[in-house]
């Protein structure tokens, strides 16, 4: 399958562009970019050309490997849909509800395939946790994510929309929902507040009576940051372990290979587009729920 990335920033050079550069049964054509400059060098980097002309390059791929900010992927997801491509999307699928649902649906009418790059899910140890908690009768969960987004040495300390009092639950929120939500099932309610600091904590009610708790911050201090994702049943508490540093490539490389087999069988993926989009309904009424201190339905 021939794919173009979408995006000339760190996580589109070095994760979607690398992972697609190395891919066994997948050919990265080339690199678009707003800024002509950056995208000839994230190209050359791996090989290819880099490009500010979107039309052409949709028109000499097969899917777009998408990584730019979520108010911007929406319009950029729907003209690749549009041009007959299939779908490799970058979590949150959009900031807003009808944006999410405007991705979903031109997927669906174009009859492309997508999936959401939600990393966790692309892992063996997800998968081995994940069928640990299918065998348990579970109440609740728990995912803790302080990041130190703004951090000198962090990659992502110049990511505009990051800076938003509303982000750290739109970034990190769709990877707790991605480990919760198949676990416990969906989420049906929330309810939120944010600290003095930016850190968010909500509490989720899942489907057939679950809760979960979600704390996620962009601006902890280094000496805070972290993970922890676990859910607790009569099988006791199952932890799902953080992933080693530097291994969302291969995650990407898993993303792939379930594009293309979703895109040449035709069938579903669980973490397809309309998923995304489920996802956004759950994020907004996070945020509303934060803003107005009280419990909202997705
Ligand atoms: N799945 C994961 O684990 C994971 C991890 C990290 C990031 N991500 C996702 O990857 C995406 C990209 O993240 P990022 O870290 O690279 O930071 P970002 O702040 O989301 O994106 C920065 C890049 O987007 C470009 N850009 C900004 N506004 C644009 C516009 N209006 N039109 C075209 N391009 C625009 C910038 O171009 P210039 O260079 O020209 O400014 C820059 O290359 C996000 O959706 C993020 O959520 C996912």
């Amino acid at each position: 399958m021939r794919f173009a990335v979408l995006g000339s920033g760190f996580w589109a050079t070095e994760v979607h562009a690398a992972s697609l550069a190395a891919h066994p049964d997948a050919e990265l054509v080339g690199i678009w970019g707003r800024d002509g400059a950056k995208a000839s060098a994230a190209g050359e980097r791996h090989g290819v050309p880099g490009t500010t002309d979107l039309d052409a390059l949709l028109a000499d791929v097969d899917a777009v490997s998408i990584s730019l900010p979520p108010s911007v992927q929406p319009d950029l997801a729907v003209r690749a849909a549009q041009a007959g491509c299939h779908l490799l999307l970058e979590k949150p699928v959009a900031l807003s509800v009808a944006d999410a649902d405007r991705v979903a649906g031109a997927v669906a009418d174009a009859g492309v395939a997508s999936v959401v790059f939600l990393t966790y899910r692309f892992r063996d140890s997800t998968a081995t946790w994940l069928e640990q908690a299918a065998r348990s009768t579970l109440v609740g969960g728990h995912v803790t994510w302080l990041a130190s987004t703004f951090a000198a040495d962090s990659p992502f300390r110049q990511s505009v929309w990051r800076a938003e009092p509303g982000a750290p639950l739109w970034d990190l929120g769709p990877h707790a929902l991605s480990l919760l939500e198949p676990a416990l099932g969906p989420v049906v309610a929330a309810q939120g507040a944010r600290a003095a600091d930016g850190t968010v904590n909500v509490v989720l009610e899942h489907e057939g009576g679950a809760t979960s708790t979600v704390t996620v911050s962009a601006t902890a201090s280094p000496l805070s940051a972290g993970e922890e994702f676990w859910v607790h049943g009569d099988a006791g508490r199952l932890v799902l372990l953080p992933p080693p540093a530097r291994s969302a490539h291969e995650a990407h490389a898993v993303a792939v290979s379930e594009l293309q087999a979703a895109a040449l069988t035709g069938g579903a993926h669980p973490c397809d587009a309309a998923y995304g989009a489920a996802q956004v309904r759950v994020l907004a009424a996070a945020e509303r729920a934060v803003e107005a201190g009280a419990r909202q339905t997705v």
